[in-house]
């Protein structure tokens, strides 16, 4: 195929960057202009994931916008409110947004995070909790945000209280522990710009633990660009970085692993 390489006839690449906020302000200046590049590059697919009500609107709205583009609902760890009853408003206001749309595909992000916070434990808790039962409720998957609150999420993953339709540990922390209690527990690893950054010196040890058909790649854009584009605003075209340094890892085509994390992400989202 090399021949054919050189021609430049061989079909791009298609990616599924399954975690994205194009819904967020960085994006405000030239919005239409970097969805319409993304999917020029190959981006066939992207979730773009809301992390609380007003930007999990606007989540929708970009996906009844855009055919290759669809929306993850829900509340994030830092974006809770002051109290259980305040909490469980947000709660109901993302249930209410949720109904009958077709392209909500999960709910998320949703979480501990104990990097930013760290005297909201249990708030944090109760509201990861009520949204795992939303999910469970409307049938979908959840996208997990864990920073810095390892053991909690693993007291969660083997709780047996995750839905039934499983989900994401997004951006998954670079933890042995967290990673075998994720695949456990039946849900997908999601890498990031992180696993190419030379800091992160067990990256590939714990790509190496993913099976094939669990793995997941994403920007988490506009933040943690990876190399070699580190510190600038990211996008999903930077996706390809990372599905390289997965091809590295696991000795496998580039190609190969573009097909199947996007085989892998249609699966878990439920898209046809
Ligand atoms: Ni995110």
């Amino acid at each position: 195929m090399q021949w054919l390489q050189q021609y430049g006839e061989v079909k791009k690449m298609k990616l599924f960057d399954t975690h994205s906020h194009y819904n967020d302000e960085q994006f405000d200046e030239d919005r239409e202009e970097i969805i319409k590049k993304i999917f020029e590059a190959g981006v066939e697919n992207t979730v773009v994931v809301g992390d609380n009500v007003e930007n999990s609107k606007k989540a929708i709205e970009l996906a009844k916008k855009y055919d290759f583009i669809y929306a993850a609902v829900g509340v994030h760890p830092n974006e809770i409110a002051e109290n259980e009853e305040e909490i469980s408003k947000q709660i109901s206001q993302i249930k209410g947004i949720v109904n009958k749309n077709e392209k909500i595909v999960a709910i998320g992000e949703i979480g501990l995070d104990n990097h930013w916070v760290k005297d909201q434990k249990e708030l944090q808790r109760y509201a990861f909790l009520e949204q795992i039962k939303l999910a469970n409720e409307l049938n979908l998957p959840i996208v997990i945000h864990s920073r810095d609150a390892i053991m909690e999420t693993i007291e969660i993953l083997k709780g047996k209280v995750v839905p039934e339709k499983k989900g994401i540990l997004h951006c998954c922390q670079l933890n042995r522990d967290l990673v075998k209690a994720g695949l456990e527990a039946g849900f997908y690893i999601s890498f990031a710009g992180a696993v190419t950054f030379k800091s992160s010196k067990n990256a590939n040890e714990i790509i190496g633990m993913v099976p094939n058909d669990r793995i997941l790649i994403e920007t988490d854009c506009p933040y943690l660009s990876p190399e070699p584009n580190r510190g600038k605003r990211n996008d999903s075209r930077n996706v390809k970085y990372i599905a390289e340094k997965i091809a590295s890892v696991k000795e496998m085509p580039v190609e190969e692993v573009a097909r199947i994390t996007y085989e892998n992400g249609k699966r878990i989202f439920g898209m046809k």
